[in-house]
C-alpha cells in the first residue's frame, strides 16, 4: 500500500484483520497467490486444454471488465495477496490487457503471465517497463508438426522465434510441456538437451483430467517414469536436485553443465496441495479455491450490486479442502465423470 493510494486510508483499518485471518484456509495454509483469468478465448485450441468443437463462451457483460479486475485484485491485495498471475484463454488477446498490466502493476505485487507466447513479441516493452520478469509459455513439442497437431494451429515457428527473444531481452522463460504419452513422451530428452545452451527452464506438467479433453491415466507420463528416463539418459552424478521454494508446485533438477534447468509438475501422481498458497478467480468473475473444484463462488454479482466480497472470499477459503478438492488418492482422481462436473481448463486459466 502505497502513502499515495487515495484508497489507503481506508484499506488501513482493514488491512491488519484480514490480512492476519481471511486468506488462511482451516488447514493453515496462507493463500498469497491470486491466479487471474482475463479471457475464456484463445488463437489456440490445445487438445488437453478444450474440446474440439470449442467451449460455450459467457456473455461479454459477464466477463469483468478492466474496473473490476483491479477491485477485486485490489481487495485481495488487501487482504494479503503477493502474487498475481494473468492467464486465459490466452491473456494476451483481450483488448485491454495492456491496460490491465498498467494498472495491476501498481499494486505491491510480483506480477507475472501464463501465455501461449504467439503474440507475446509485441508486448515485451511493457512486460520490461512494469518489470514482469519472468513468463510461463506452453510448448508442448518441438516438432513443428506435432505442434500443429496438438494446438489446431501453425505457430510453432512464432512462438519458438518468441521464445529466444524474450531470452535475448533479458526476460526469464519458463516452458510448460505438458506430457501426454505415445505423443510428446520420447521428446523429454530433446526438451531438456533445449536448456543445454539456452537459460530457459522446462517443466514437465502430467497430463490432467479436465471436462472434454478424454484423459485416462494409459496417457499419463508419470514423475517416476520421467525421471525414469532422465536417469537413462544422464550420468548420474550429472543429474543435480536443485532446491525448490516451499510453495513450489515443482521438482527441480540441473544437468551438469547446463544453462538452464528442469522439472516436473506431478498433480496427478504426486499432489503438493499441502503447501498449496493458490486462488483462482475465472474471467467470469468466479472463485474457485482448487483448480479441481467443480464448486465455484460468485464475487462478481456482489460486486456488481454494491455488496461486499470479503465475507464471501473468506468463506470460499475456509470451504477448501485438503488435497484437489475431495480426490485425496488416485482411485477418486482416476474417474472421468468426476471432472465432467468441472470447467474444461480454457475457462479455468491453468
Ligand atoms: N493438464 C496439465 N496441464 C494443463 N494445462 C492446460 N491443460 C492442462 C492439462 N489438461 C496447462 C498448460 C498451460 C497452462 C495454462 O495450463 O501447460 O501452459
Ligand atoms: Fe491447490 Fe487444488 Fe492444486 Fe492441490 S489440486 S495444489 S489444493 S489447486
Amino acid at each position: 500500500m502505497t502513502k499515495t493510494d487515495p484508497e489507503s486510508h481506508k484499506s488501513f483499518g482493514l488491512v491488519k484483520s484480514e490480512k492476519e485471518g481471511g486468506l488462511t484456509d482451516t488447514f493453515g495454509r496462507k493463500h498469497n497467490y491470486l491466479r487471474i483469468s482475463l479471457t475464456e478465448r484463445c488463437n489456440l485450441r490445445c487438445t488437453y486444454c478444450m474440446p474440439a468443437d470449442g467451449v460455450q463462451l459467457s456473455p461479454k457483460s459477464h466477463i469483468m471488465t478492466y474496473e473490476e479486475i483491479y477491485t477485486i485484485a485490489k481487495k485481495f491485495v488487501d487482504m494479503g495477496v503477493t502474487k498475481i498471475r494473468l492467464t486465459g484463454g490466452e491473456p494476451l488477446i483481450r483488448k485491454d490487457t495492456s491496460r490491465i498490466i498498467e494498472k495491476l502493476a501498481s499494486l505491491p505485487i510480483q506480477l507475472t503471465l501464463t501465455t501461449n507466447g504467439v503474440i507475446v513479441d509485441k508486448f515485451i516493452d511493457l512486460f520490461k517497463k512494469h518489470q514482469i520478469t519472468t513468463l510461463n509459455i506452453s510448448l508442448d513439442s518441438l516438432d513443428a508438426q506435432k505442434n500443429k497437431t496438438i494446438t489446431r494451429r501453425s505457430y510453432f515457428d512464432k512462438v519458438y522465434q518468441n521464445i529466444l527473444l524474450l531470452i535475448k531481452e533479458g526476460i526469464q522463460v519458463k516452458i510448460n510441456c505438458v506430457l501426454i504419452k505415445g505423443f510428446n513422451d520420447a521428446e523429454i530428452i530433446d526438451f531438456i538437451n533445449l536448456s543445454k545452451n539456452l537459460p530457459v527452464h522446462v517443466r514437465f506438467i502430467e497430463f490432467m483430467p479436465f471436462d472434454g479433453n478424454r484423459w485416462n491415466l494409459e496417457k499419463l507420463v508419470s514423475l517416476e517414469q520421467i525421471l525414469s528416463r532422465v536417469q537413462s539418459s544422464f550420468k548420474k552424478e550429472d543429474i543435480i536436485k536443485l532446491e525448490d521454494a516451499p510453495n513450489d508446485t515443482t521438482k527441480s533438477y540441473q544437468i551438469q553443465g547446463y544453462q538452464g534447468t528442469f522439472a516436473i509438475i506431478s498433480s496427478v501422481s504426486n499432489p503438493f496441495c499441502d503447501s498449496c498458497n493458490r486462488i483462482r478467480l475465472t474471467a467470469n468473475g468466479q472463485l474457485k479455491n482448487c483448480l479441481f473444484s467443480s464448486k465455484e463462488s460468485d464475487i462478481l454479482t456482489p460486486l456488481r450490486a454494491g455488496e461486499s466480497i470479503t465475507p464471501i472470499i473468506q468463506k470460499a477459503i475456509q470451504s477448501k479442502l485438503k488435497i484437489r478438492s475431495g480426490m485425496d488418492t488416485l482411485d477418486k482422481f482416476k474417474k472421468t465423470e468426476t471432472h465432467a462436473n468441472n470447467r474444461s481448463m480454457i475457462t479455468i486459466g491453468g
